[in-house]
């Protein structure tokens, strides 16, 4: 994991998709948590797909930023290789230099889109002070997942 603090200089690849991720967060359909999450794909044909967490009345229906476009992506682009997913989210007073942290269902999610094709998915991680966080896999963050060849018994 790579680490960038505010005054770092961020590769022009990863500024631009935290950029998208920032502009995706304020598309966020947060009434309830009040926690906009942004996030957008770049896959190897140079396409960007965002989304935004979207979230209902009734709670456990509110679906993450990744998720959402993880599946967008998937349902336009029928075979193609996703590089890097940035996520972007405020982070608190109390933690600022902590971006945020995908939660497990998305974790698992990721994992199985990595598992789909040849290359590694980078997850970038960025928060408004200017903290980026950079895995170059997602098994980084998701370690031992259960994955497809796990059915094939
Ligand atoms: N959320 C995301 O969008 N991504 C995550 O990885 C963690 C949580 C959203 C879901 C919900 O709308 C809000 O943040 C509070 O949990």
């Amino acid at each position: 994991m790579i680490i960038y603090k505010p005054q770092d200089h961020l590769p022009e690849s990863i500024e631009s998709l935290v950029t998208e991720a920032r502009v995706a967060s304020q598309d966020a359909y947060a009434p309830y948590s009040r926690y906009k999450v942004g996030s957008a794909i770049r896959d190897t044909q140079g396409n960007i797909f965002k989304g935004s967490n979207q979230e209902n009345a009734s709670f456990p229906l509110c679906m993450c930023a990744e998720r959402t476009t993880l599946y967008h992506y998937s349902s336009i682009i029928q075979k193609g290789e996703i590089e890097s997913m940035a996520v972007y989210a405020l982070s608190s007073v109390e933690s600022p230099d902590l971006p945020p942290s995908p939660c497990g269902a998305c974790r698992q999610v990721l994992a199985e889109f990595q598992s789909r094709q040849e290359r590694t998915i980078d997850l970038i991680l960025s928060n408004q002070n200017g903290y980026v966080w950079h895995f170059q896999s997602i098994s980084e963050l998701l370690p031992y997942a259960f994955d497809p060849k796990n059915l094939m018994i």
